[in-house]
Formats: structure tokens, sequence, C-alpha cells
């Protein structure tokens, strides 16, 4: 009698022991959850550290993690994200290259079952996006026009200036909202005649830069000093992202700027990427916006947590991100604003920098 009890004891300590494995939990390798992570591109510095804090964070969560980068190549990321479907993950974050291009493989992503959690830039057209994570991108935008009008001292009547505008990538959804968040704070001195657009390059379509392309950037900088510049100089340039920024660097100094007299001007920028701040430590550009991928990396891996354990997830805004179909409950996360004055509190003290990777 007392065997058979044993064994009986023996038996449901087993089944116990096993429970979890069938409410699915992660922390068994045997029954870890997978998890599909689509990146742009490894041309840009963050995107590199956002994939490398997302799959580290993640897989210390216990997940495994499959990491994908498509060079800004659309259909090259639509068959990743076909592909990741195909072995079976069971969530997937993206960091689209053109937000509208993801309809079709996101119903593929909801007839296998797969969440989808938008990473950074909101994937627009479909109903099939559980979550946003990212920052507050309409902030972002007036910490950059924002320091051009307070470096400028356009509240102390100063000027007229002369400034030229430079926006994002027209298939980015974020690239309107910084677009939008700048041109908030520029256009009242625009108005009053302190800033001066001597392009008369101001309405988006004009000013936006595909792909956040560099290069592209620095080509209209070229055209528009040699057609608007002979005369006069420019003091500020409102540049949405560091890659740009550096373009914009390039046409200005081959145009003579940052020689003798010529003061470069103001240049604004987003990301902290490594050129960037070392361009600043050389007195170039001038600002920046950080936006710590850290906590962005771990934002996104709470909302994995969520929709993988069938609960919400915590968000601050649920009106802002109409991406065409649905408002996409979002976590806005704090951007920075970072110039000379204070990168040492915000990339060094944090721990995101360490003062050797800026020599
Ligand atoms: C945006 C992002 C910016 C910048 C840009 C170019 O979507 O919010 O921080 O990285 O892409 O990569």
């Amino acid at each position: 009698m007392k065997r058979i009890i044993a064994v009986i004891a023996l038996a449901l300590m087993v089944m116990l022991a096993a429970v979890p494995l069938f409410a699915g939990g992660q922390q068994d390798s045997g029954s870890a959850k997978l998890v599909g992570i689509a990146m742009p591109t490894q041309s840009s510095q963050r995107w590199i550290q956002d994939g490398g804090n997302m799959k580290k964070i993640l897989e210390e969560r216990g997940y495994k993690v499959i990491l994908q980068y498509a060079e800004d190549n659309i259909d090259a990321q639509v068959a990743q994200i076909e592909n990741m479907i195909t072995r079976g993950v069971n969530c997937l974050v993206i960091a689209s290259i053109d937000g509208e291009s993801l309809t079709n493989v996101l119903e593929k992503a909801a007839a296998s079952n797969v969440p989808v959690i938008a990473y950074d830039r909101l994937i627009r057209n479909s109903p099939h996006v559980s979550y946003y994570a990212t920052f507050d991108n309409y902030k972002v935008g007036v910490q950059q026009g924002g320091y051009i009008v307070e470096k400028l001292g356009l509240k102390e009547g100063k000027g007229p200036y002369n400034v030229e505008i430079f926006a994002g990538s027209p298939d980015d959804n974020n690239a309107y909202f910084f677009f939008n968040g700048a041109m908030d704070q520029l256009n009242p001195y625009i108005k009053k005649g302190q800033l001066k657009i001597r392009s008369n390059q101001t309405d988006f379509a004009q000013v936006a830069t595909l792909r956040w392309d560099g290069a592209t950037a620095q080509q209209r900088m070229d055209n528009i000093i040699t057609a608007h510049y002979t005369n006069a100089n420019i003091d500020a340039v409102l540049s949405p992202y560091d890659g740009i920024s550096i373009g914009i660097l390039s046409a200005l100094k081959s145009a003579g700027y940052g020689r003798g007299a010529k003061k470069l001007p103001i240049v604004t920028g987003q990301d902290a990427e490594l050129p960037s701040v070392k361009s600043m430590l050389a007195g170039e550009q001038t600002h920046t916006v950080f936006k710590d991928t850290r906590t962005l990396a771990n934002r996104a891996a709470s909302m994995v947590d969520a929709v993988l354990q069938g609960k919400a997830a915590e968000v601050n805004d649920t009106k802002t991100y109409d991406n065409g179909v649905k408002i996409v409950p979002s976590y806005l996360e704090e951007p920075v604003s970072v110039d000379i004055t204070n990168y040492r509190e915000a990339l060094i003290d944090t721990g995101y920098y360490k003062e050797a990777d800026l020599k």
C-alpha cells in the first residue's frame, strides 16, 4: 500500500512540475518562444544598437530570437518577415523601411496568429499591429526647431537669419511628426521675417529626403548653396537625423563653411550616432536628439511579454498614432535634446557611450 501511495505521489509531482511547459512558460529552453526582429538597415549605427539591444534583452527574458536587417530594401524586408512566419515565430517586432508596404505580409502574420509590435516606426494600413513602441516624435521636432529658435535668439527679436529646412523619408510616418514639431517652432519667426528661407523650399514634399539618405541630402544642400548662397551665408539648417546632418555638413564644408570667417551654421540632428557626436566634439554638428535605444528595446520587450501572455501592455498614448485603419496603442519614451554642453551627462554618464568611443 505504502509503495502505491509513493508511486502516485511521485507521478503527481512530475505532472505538477510539467505544468509550466503546458502553460507556455518561456523559462524552459525546450519551450522557449521565438521572436522575429526585422530591422531596416545596418548602414546607420542606431539600428545596429537597436537590434543588438533587443536581441540581448529578449534572450535574457528567455526567448529565442531571429534578428534580420534588410539594408533599406523593401522587398527584402517583406521576404524576411515572410520567412520568419514560416519558421514559426510567436511574435514579430518590426522597424519598417516603408511603413505602408507591410499590409499583405501582416495578413499572413495574422493568419498564423503572430502578433506584431511596431518598433520606433509606425506600420500603416494594417489592423494587425498590436502595439507601437516609440519616442515622442512630435517632441523630437520641437526640440530640433526649438534649438534653432533658442540659439539664434529669435525670442529676443534677433534676425533676420538665413535658414534651410530638411525633412526625413516620406515613407516613414515619423518624418511628418519631426517636421511638424520643428516647423511649429520655426513658422512664427518665418512669418515675422526673422527667419528667411532663400530657397523658398518649405513644403514637406520639397524638403523630404528619401530613405533618410545622407548623400541625397548632401546633393540637395550643394544645389541650394550654388543657387541661393553665392552672396549670403546660411545661419542654420534644420536636419531631422544625424545621417542627413553629416551629408549637409559635407556640402557646407565643400563650400568653404568652417574656414576663416565663414562659420558653420547651426545644424540639428537626431539619434546621437557616433559620427555625429564626434562631429559635435570637433565643433561641426551643433545638436542632436538622444533616444536611448536601450529604453526602447526594453519597452518593446515588455510589449512582447504582454502579447505572448495574453495580457495588456502598458501604454501612455491611445490617441496620436492612427495608422489609417486603427489607432495603435503606443508607449512614447522621452527624447533628450543634446549639444556640446550636456553630451557628457546624457551620453557618457548614462553608460550609452564610453569616453574612448568618442576619440
Ligand atoms: C526614424 C527614426 C529616427 C531616425 C530615422 C533614420 O524613423 O525615428 O530616429 O533613426 O528613422 O533612421
